[in-house]
């Protein structure tokens, strides 16, 4: 048992380090939770949060403080295929280490369900059947039934009534997670309890479980894993980005349909287009013939550059990249230390061995070219890593060599941590070169830990309803597995969307993290003046709201930068027990705050929304309603339904370019609050984080800061007076 509260087992001798998932070191073991002798002839460990019993015959029971038991782990079993066991003779590894296949089954409450495992396009809630953990580019866009994709990582989040826990298996290999929903027997005591099988093709058998409210389950996964990286101040705008801008010209002209129509825009991205021969830290010269001065330009306007990388490098002696990892021997080699070459965009490609530190250093310095460009962040791709070659699959050979920090190893184990050492190449690298300012990485594939570098996005999602509702999935999912900064592509990735579509995709959009439009370089425009007057009308609406809004999202980062709580959450968050809200798959929390139910489905106007416990005003109308229960309310095409909570203290930006507090009165005899995150600029400094109460006094609502001081910033009362509330 760690401090914290953190459950560590380990079967057969597999210890918590090394890791790929903890943030440096292994948390201390807490000394005063023994494993002492249980009455059965088992043992057991018991701590303020969780009892932990081990039977003679190794199964393993998670139980709540008061008893209920939250899982019970049966003893697993190993089997070895004939060519582990040659490689463990020939390596002198030793069981509990790589090698061995296993497999473990689990029962959890028939009441439970399961979320997490990464970004699941079929999510949020993990229905029954079977999940790989395998980052796999699906090739082409994805939709709702697409599974596995790019980010998969094993962290099961398990919600039921008796508590929520969480258990995060260290393991990179390839696996499988099945999972079948349990069935309650309506009273008869028949009750069929919810099941996961986990099977592993190798590697450790170790896991962590943490116990508690959801709140404290991913706080302690932040606490072993590390806090999410808190983007830039101006990543937390909208970014347009698409694959094929052609030129210089074209950015240009993107750019100022902006500024004429006074859009607000934050980012413009970069894709493999821009590159001279799409050879990765290059740049078209014909194209961009003065990057550095277009970046400038924009920069001026208050548009930032971000650049696409890819791993892959074109090997060509004489392109530098090539030649300086060859230098360097810091490329991915089969067995007999031959360079593995795939193929990507630029032709035959060798593969950079990141789990190597030496090759991530020599990478995090390549990324000089792209702050002399003049590009302000970048975002990762095809890190699965992708391989068009036909190895079976399209990634590299499983029997593909890497560094593995030293310990040696294939591609079996590397693959899914591959993005992830990607990611901290590329932090580390910008952190050094640009020491004054946080780097804004964002990647499309990683593992276990990878908010500690950055976030990600949803891939290439189908343009159509079915993905508008995928790439929702995947924020909250990616969320409850740690990675809370991400969006989708707006519009999704393959096709045109209808004006319709692509507006709802927007209004959503401006409630997630990455608010990002961006498509293939076959697909149809993506700039919100494209799909007609009304549109632009709204899309601005939204782009406006998102604006006044950036306050409370720069809080939302530093609040999981400190807490682990994503910036989005499933409507379950605070009230786990509520069944209802545990199916509920539509709509999602933004903080505290905020409910958020976007529209997914064509030609809706009105929308069914289930409140949580508690008042909420409809933020368009200032109508109240009371939860729990479902209300229906207006959803016209101006605008998705946002509901606050009564009480809720958002710190907003006022028309004077400050920041004010947007206050929705609170319940009679109830205090609300909110917190503000002071701005500390886009450097290193931590964020004065400042907690406010909201009451009512008679009629009056009254906003201070916790401790009975004023306030200090212009609050703004917002909703209709209590007394006029109305019942939904
Ligand atoms: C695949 C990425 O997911 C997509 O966003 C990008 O546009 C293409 N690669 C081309 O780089």
């Amino acid at each position: 048992m760690a401090a914290g509260g953190a459950v560590f087992c380990g079967w057969d001798g597999a210890e918590p380090e090394p890791s790929y998932a903890l943030d440096g070191a292994c948390p201390e073991a807490d000394e005063r939770a023994q494993l002492e002798p249980d009455t059965d002839g088992g043992w057991r460990v018991v701590s303020e949060r969780v009892t932990v019993a081990v039977s003679r015959m190794g199964t393993v029971e998670v139980r709540t403080p008061g008893g209920v038991v939250l899982r019970r782990d049966l003893p697993p079993r190993w089997w070895e295929p004939a060519e582990t066991v040659i490689d463990r003779a020939c390596e002198g590894r030793g069981a509990g280490g790589t090698g061995a296949r296993w497999h473990q089954r689990s029962e959890v409450g028939a009441d439970a369900r399961f979320f997490g495992l990464g970004g699941r396009a079929g999510g949020p809630r993990l229905k029954d059947g079977s999940y790989r953990l395998w980052n796999t580019d699906p090739g082409g866009g994805f939709g709702p039934g697409d599974d596995p994709l790019y980010l998969t990582m094993p962290v099961q989040l398990v919600v039921a009534d008796a508590g929520t826990h969480l258990v995060f298996h260290d393991n990179s290999w390839d696996g499988t997670v099945t999972l079948r929903e349990g069935e309650e027997g309506a009273g008869s005591g028949h009750d069929r309890p919810g099941g996961v099988r986990m099977r592993m093709e190798g590697g450790p058998l170790r896991y962590w479980v943490f116990v508690g409210t959801p709140a404290r389950v991913l706080h302690g996964w932040a606490a072993l894993t590390g806090s999410p990286a808190v983007p830039p101040g101006w990543a937390l705008g909208h970014h347009h980005a698409r694959w094929g801008f052609g030129d210089a010209n074209e950015v240009r002209r993107v750019v100022a349909g902006y500024r004429e129509r006074n859009l607000p825009l934050s980012a413009l991205h970069l894709d493999i287009d821009h590159l001279a021969g799409h050879r990765v830290f290059t740049v078209d010269a014909a194209r961009f013939p003065d990057l550095p001065g277009l970046a400038a330009e924009l920069r001026a306007d208050g548009v930032r550059l971000v650049s696409i990388v890819d791993p892959a490098v074109k090997a060509e002696p004489g392109n530098a990249v090539y030649d300086s990892g060859a230098a360097a021997e810091g490329f991915v080699t089969d067995a007999r230390g031959r360079e593995v070459r795939g193929v990507l965009w630029a032709g035959e490609s060798v593969f950079p061995d990141f789990t190597d530190p030496r090759v991530r250093k020599w990478w995090g310095g390549l990324y000089a070219e792209r702050l002399e460009q003049g590009f302000s962040g970048v975002w990762h791709d095809r890190c699965e890593p992708v391989s068009f070659a036909a190895f079976g699959e399209p990634t590299l050979p499983r029997s593909a060599r890497h560094a593995l920090e030293g310990r040696g190893g294939d591609h079996r184990e590397a693959h899914n941590v591959y993005g992830l050492a990607m990611a901290r190449a590329g932090y580390e690298g910008l952190g050094e070169l640009r020491p004054d300012e946080r780097p804004f990485v964002f990647s499309r594939s990683g593992w276990a830990g990878l908010q500690r570098y950055g976030g990600s996005r949803s891939g290439d999602v189908t343009t159509g309803w079915p993905g508008l509702r995928a790439s929702l999935a995947l924020v909250i999912g990616l969320g409850l597995s740690g990675v809370p900064y991400s969006g989708p592509d707006i519009g999704g990735f393959t096709g045109s969307p209808s004006p319709e579509l692509y507006l709802r995709w927007f209004q959503l959009g401006a409630y997630l993290p990455l608010f990002r439009t961006h498509s293939a370089i076959t697909a149809g425009r993506r700039e919100p003046w494209e799909f007609g007057s009304g549109v632009l009308e709204d899309a601005a609406a939204a782009l406006r709201e998102r604006q006044r809004l950036l306050p409370y999202f720069m809080t939302l980062a530093r609040l999981a930068e400190r807490t682990g709580a994503p910036y989005v959450r499933p409507v379950w968050w605070r009230q786990p027990k509520d069944r209802a809200l545990r199916d509920c798959e539509d709509a999602f929390l933004l903080g505290d705050a905020l409910l958020v139910a976007p529209v997914l489905e064509e030609g809706a106007v009105r929308r069914a929304v289930r409140l949580p416990r508690g008042r909420w005003y409809d933020t368009a109308t200032g109508r109240a309603y009371e939860g729990p229960g479902q209300v229906v309310v207006d959803a016209p095409l101006s605008r998705i339904p946002v509901l606050a909570r009564a009480g809720a203290v958002i710190p907003v930006a006022s028309p004077d370019g400050g920041v004010e507090l947007e206050v929705w009165p609170p319940c009679e005899g109830r205090k609300g609050g909110g917190s503000l995150a002071v701005d500390a600029g886009d450097g290193w400094d931590k964020a004065e984080l400042v907690r406010f109460v909201s009451r009512l006094r008679g009629d009056e609502v009254r906003v201070e800061r916790e401790g009975g001081v004023e306030a200090g910033y212009p609050v703004r009362v917002r909703g209709a007076a209590p007394r006029s509330e109305q019942r939904g």
